[in-house]
């Protein structure tokens, strides 16, 4: 049934609750102030309690918490998850947004490095999404939203580790998609372009200026904002979303085009 508050706003995340990874900084905080004002009420996850605190204060509405929580502790997830459904509640919905990337030419690839972008980027997916899968962990008719990247859509020299995660993450939604489809679960991944956040103001300081006017440039629309993002994240969890799963949204100005 079509609640009164879907009907006047088809965006309305009224009570829903919605967990938001990578809440304590650009896109995913933009995600969680936007899903906030369409009512949603938020766990907000990072690493930095003080950043997630100031995210926190942006939010409409009431019912938020944040959960500190170091998404490298991957044999930690599923029970520190367990104990957040136990206190809050069922899920409407999760954005996994937390992500790491470094600028790894093909000679400056090292274990460790591989091992910080796998661990955050795709182990930390995998095993949030095995956590969703459990028995009243997401109502039906969440909406899980994993944050790739066009890096896992097209190459970029310098990027091939940061890209294979991101391309893993958009395999791991499509067969999830369908595993989790009976249970009406939809699961969309977003690729966004570049998006002006502490990401990408780290990403240029590997660059010449050159090199970054020649990025900018492969983006017809320009560079994008953290809320530019946040948008499509609310498309997706929302009913706007209901008959979307297994896709992949790209959000980059037409970088891909
Ligand atoms: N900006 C872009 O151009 C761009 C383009 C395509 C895709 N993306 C993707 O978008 C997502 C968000 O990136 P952003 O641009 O918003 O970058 P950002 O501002 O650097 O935010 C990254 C977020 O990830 C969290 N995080 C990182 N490692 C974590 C860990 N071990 N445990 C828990 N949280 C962790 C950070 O929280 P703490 O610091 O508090 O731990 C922070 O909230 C990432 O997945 C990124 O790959 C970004």
């Amino acid at each position: 049934m079509i609640s009164a508050a879907t009907q006047s706003n088809p965006m309305s995340c009224d009570g829903r609750l919605i967990l938001v990874t990578g809440a304590s900084s650009g896109i995913g905080r933009a995600t969680a102030v936007l899903l906030s004002r369409l009512g949603a009420r938020l766990l907000l996850v990072g690493r930095s309690q003080e950043k997630l605190e100031q995210t926190l204060a942006a939010l409409d509405g009431t019912g938020h918490r944040i959960e500190p929580f170091d998404l490298n502790e991957t044999e930690e997830i599923p029970a520190w998850f367990k104990h957040l459904i136990a206190e809050s509640g069922p899920l409407s919905g999760l954005v996994q947004c937390a992500g790491v990337q470094h600028y790894t030419p093909a000679r400056f690839i090292t274990v460790d490095k591989i091992n910080r972008m796998m661990k955050v980027n795709v182990f930390s997916t995998t095993m949030l999404a095995k956590c969703c899968a459990g028995k009243g962990a997401v109502l039906p008719g969440g909406s899980l939203v994993f944050i790739a990247s066009v890096a896992g859509l097209v190459g970029d020299a310098g990027l091939s580790v940061y890209a294979a995660s991101k391309g893993a993450v958009i395999a791991l939604t499509k067969s999830l998609a369908l595993e989790f489809a009976p249970a009406k679960i939809r699961v969309n991944a977003v690729a966004p372009g570049c998006v002006e956040t502490d990401m990408l103001d780290k990403m240029r300081l590997n660059l010449t200026a050159d090199q970054v006017q020649a990025l900018a440039a492969k983006h017809p629309l320009g560079f994008g904002t953290a809320e530019d993002v946040a948008h499509a994240v609310a498309f997706l969890l929302a009913d706007t979303g209901r008959w979307i799963t297994g896709s992949v949204l790209t959000v980059d100005g037409g970088y891909t085009a």
